[in-house]
């Protein structure tokens, strides 16, 4: 495996293998990984020739006020655990690679970044979307894939996808859980022994809404209020819990069509998502 510094490197390794046809799979990561980022390059390795992992810890998607400074990083760990996975070129650039001085050019998706994780992190999406056009644009991957973990996310790039009539297929990978259902994440470091404890009312108050969906339940108030029951146990106040449609994310009171749960909530000062997709197109 080979670890490459630069947008210009990466474009010089990939094309002409490219031009001889050489299909290309990219997984997006900011590093720190666990065996949920490693899933995506296990279920990308099967179908690609090459297989690309970027890492690169975005600051254009962090607030502020956010975690950007402390964020993990293990450049040597996250490089043994990618070549163990089945990956063949590790893009690892620095902040002036990826926004040269002046750089000044976005990319925006409208609605479907407006609520649940765009309506506490404004601009968040705006640096997703920017950074992952970016490595779209240096790579050139045939296949992305992207965590259902992260489902706002995944729908975003989605329709961005779409929206500019990109030539990448962008897949959805499962989310991967600890064994004990606490969804993983880079960010689980950070908790004390104690909040995780009561994370894990994020994956058990999920679980028995399915539970409940799976007897036949479709009312979405009744649905959202047996998974808020469980945090509401260990007191927690979610940032948002709701039912969503599928696709497009669009409000539902009903749990009829293909649909999704989403929750984020602090725990402690760490900030958690999961999310139960109940039904799917
Ligand atoms: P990061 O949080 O490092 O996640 C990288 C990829 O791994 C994302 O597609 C995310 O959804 C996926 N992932 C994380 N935890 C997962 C889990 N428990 N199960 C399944 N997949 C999981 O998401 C980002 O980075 C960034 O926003 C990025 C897309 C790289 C753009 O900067």
């Amino acid at each position: 495996m080979e670890i490459v510094r630069t947008a210009a490197d990466t474009k010089a390794r990939l094309r002409p293998l490219q031009r001889e046809g050489i299909r290309v799979g990219l997984v997006p990561t900011m590093g720190a990984l666990h065996d949920g980022h490693l899933s995506l390059v296990r279920q990308m390795a099967p179908d690609v020739e090459v297989v690309v992992a970027s890492i690169f810890v975005n600051p254009m998607q962090f607030g502020p006020k956010e975690d950007l400074a402390k964020y993990p990083r293990d450049l040597e760990g996250d490089a043994k655990k990618l070549a163990s996975a089945g990956c063949h070129v590790v893009y690892a650039p620095d902040v002036a690679d990826v926004y040269p001085p002046g750089f000044q050019t976005a990319v925006d998706v409208a609605d479907v970044t407006q609520g649940l994780c765009g309506a506490s992190r404004p601009g968040h999406f705006r640096g997703v979307t920017t950074v992952v056009m970016k490595l779209f644009v240096v790579v050139r991957p045939d296949v992305a894939i992207f965590g259902e973990k992260d489902f706002q996310q995944l729908t975003v790039l989605r329709r961005m996808a779409k929206d500019l009539a990109l030539d990448v297929e962008i897949r959805g990978g499962p989310l991967v859980r600890d064994p004990d259902g606490l969804a993983m994440s880079s960010r689980n470091a950070y908790l004390s022994v104690e909040d995780r404890a009561r994370a894990l009312t994020l994956s058990k108050g999920l679980g028995a809404a399915r539970d409940a969906y799976g007897r036949g339940e479709r009312d979405g108030p009744r649905l959202i209020a047996i998974a808020r029951a469980a945090l509401e146990s260990v007191a927690i106040t979610p940032e948002y819990l709701e039912l969503r449609s599928y696709s497009d994310l669009v409000p539902l009171d009903r749990a009829d069509g293909p649909c999704v749960i989403l929750v984020a909530a602090r725990v402690g000062t760490t900030r958690l998502l999961d999310n139960v997709i109940l039904s799917r197109p």
